[in-house]
């Protein structure tokens, strides 16, 4: 055995000691951290010939980059929809990686089943029924892509064609209506070889970001062949939502496969406060969900669910490899999404639900959704910021009272750089625009408290 490995093998317990001694130092510190760094440009490490050791290699980490880390996991990191990874989902990340088992793995381990376990808690979070199988993949962007993938399975279909045998050739252009899809969604579908130019968009409602019912409608019947309709749950300028009964009830009209981008909007779910927001997500075909986003996972992890398991197997059948063996009834995930080798991904999920249950998991959504209305709160009562739309979950969608793009990239770089806390640009309907999006566990009423500071005296220097 190389010597470097033989000598941590034997320090295997002091080396995980002193990982873990680090690890709690940036997490019981992770306030003080910033919550945003400028990335510096770094002399790049080379490749030793001989290698420095686990200890040698922490050394290093530690001495150039463990400080130049984003306190990103922490509660005042406000930009995108980030999510931290609650106490519990951390242990079971790390048992995740101690283990290394392969989840596609149908013979030799438990993990498989166990993910099934946990999908089923999932379902029941969201008030899924039954229908809906599912599998882990390591984001929202590649859960679409598998919706999608099942879609365009269906729509070829429709015209006899086995897509996933015979490929997209001949086949008329597959069109994908939407209101306000996420960017990823034009990402699966160039990966799909469906063309991001496949998707049209449909007018939203006036000064909401909610597709319009009627002109979705008239845009179906105009089009008059099956294709595809991505409905949101949670854009992410202003949580809106599309009314998803609506949109299912278009299907007795015209053939259509619903796909929903739930990415965080999903949530709604968990409690009753704003089920009603994702009333009818069950009836989708396929469902997009994260859970490094809301769930408070680590990344790389989203759930996938849909209604036709049979289109994915289809698609994403693994077959060929005697060593795998013959499908059976309930075909492993091997068969069922991008990859085939696959990390343990519910794990984290599965200590998660288990730790904080739904109690738990619905009190970080409702916390986090007050402290977004008690920002929206205060910007509305404020002569400097003016609030794009009202706070209907957990992100605030503000600018200033006169904005304009220059003003906007000062003050939130000026914030940036305070450390404080952190938040993203955007631009609604063709304003300029800050983002404020609340989803981590940590965050309570005194950060809100220190949010708002931070925002006062950037916008008063
Ligand atoms: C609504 C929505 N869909 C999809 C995505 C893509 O998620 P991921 O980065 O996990 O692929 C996001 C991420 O911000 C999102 O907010």
């Amino acid at each position: 055995m190389n010597p470097q490995l033989e000598q941590d093998l034997r320090n295997f317990s002091s080396l995980l000691e002193r990982t873990s001694l680090e690890a709690q130092k940036v997490l019981t510190e992770i306030d003080l951290r910033a919550a945003f760094k400028s990335a510096i440009v770094f002399e790049p490490d080379v490749l030793p010939e001989t290698g420095l050791g686990a200890r040698g290699a922490l050394e290093v980490f530690l001495e150039k980059y463990a400080h130049q880390m984003t306190g990103s996991a922490g509660a005042r990191y406000l930009g995108f929809v980030t999510g931290g990874a609650t106490p519990a989902s951390l242990m079971g990340d790390w048992l995740c990686s101690t283990f290394d088992n392969n989840a596609a793995d149908p013979v030799l381990s438990i993990t498989p089943q166990l993910e099934r376990v946990t999908l089923a808690m999932l379902r029941d979070l969201f008030s899924l029924s039954d229908a809906h199988s599912g599998a882990f993949v390591s984001g929202a962007t590649m859960s679409s892509f598998v919706g999608l993938a099942q879609a365009r399975q269906w729509f070829g279909l429709q015209f006899g064609v086995n897509i996933a045998q015979d490929g997209l050739y001949g086949l008329p252009r597959l069109k994908i209506f939407s209101g306000t899809p996420h960017s990823s969604i034009f990402k699966a579908l160039s990966m799909l070889g469906m063309g991001r130019g496949s998707l049209e968009l449909v007018s939203t409602l006036p000064d909401r970001e909610a597709v319009d019912i009627a002109a979705l409608r008239t845009a179906l019947e105009q089009h008059g062949a099956p294709c595809i309709v991505v409905a949101n749950a949670g854009t992410v300028n202003t949580v809106d939502f599309d009314d998803l009964e609506a949109i299912h009830a278009l299907k007795t009209e015209f053939p259509f496969w619903l796909h929903l981008d739930a990415a965080f909007g999903g949530f709604a779910a968990t409690s009753p406060e704003f089920s009603g927001l994702v009333a009818g997500m069950d009836r989708a075909d396929s469902i997009t969900i994260d859970a490094h986003k809301w769930l408070n996972v680590p990344y790389d992890s989203a759930m996938q669910f849909s209604r036709h398991q049979n289109l994915q197997l289809e698609v994403f059948q693994n077959t060929g490899a005697a060593y795998l063996g013959a499908i059976g009834d309930n075909p492993e995930f091997v068969h069922l999404t991008p990859e085939n080798s696959r990390r343990f991904r519910a794990l984290p999920a599965w200590f998660t639900l288990l730790a904080y249950g739904r109690e738990g998991h619905a009190e970080i959504v409702t916390r986090n959704v007050n402290l977004a209305r008690g920002l929206g709160e205060r910007i509305e009562r404020s002569s400097d910021f003016k609030l794009l739309a009202s706070v209907r979950m957990n992100v605030v969608c503000f600018t200033l009272t006169n904005p304009n793009q220059t003003q906007i990239t000062t003050l939130l770089e000026r914030i940036r750089d305070e450390g404080k806390i952190f938040l993203t640009p955007t631009n609604y309907k063709g304003i300029p625009a800050i983002r404020a999006a609340f989803s981590n566990w940590r965050t309570t009423q005194s950060d809100l408290e220190l949010i708002w500071e931070s925002l006062a005296k950037a916008v008063r220097i």
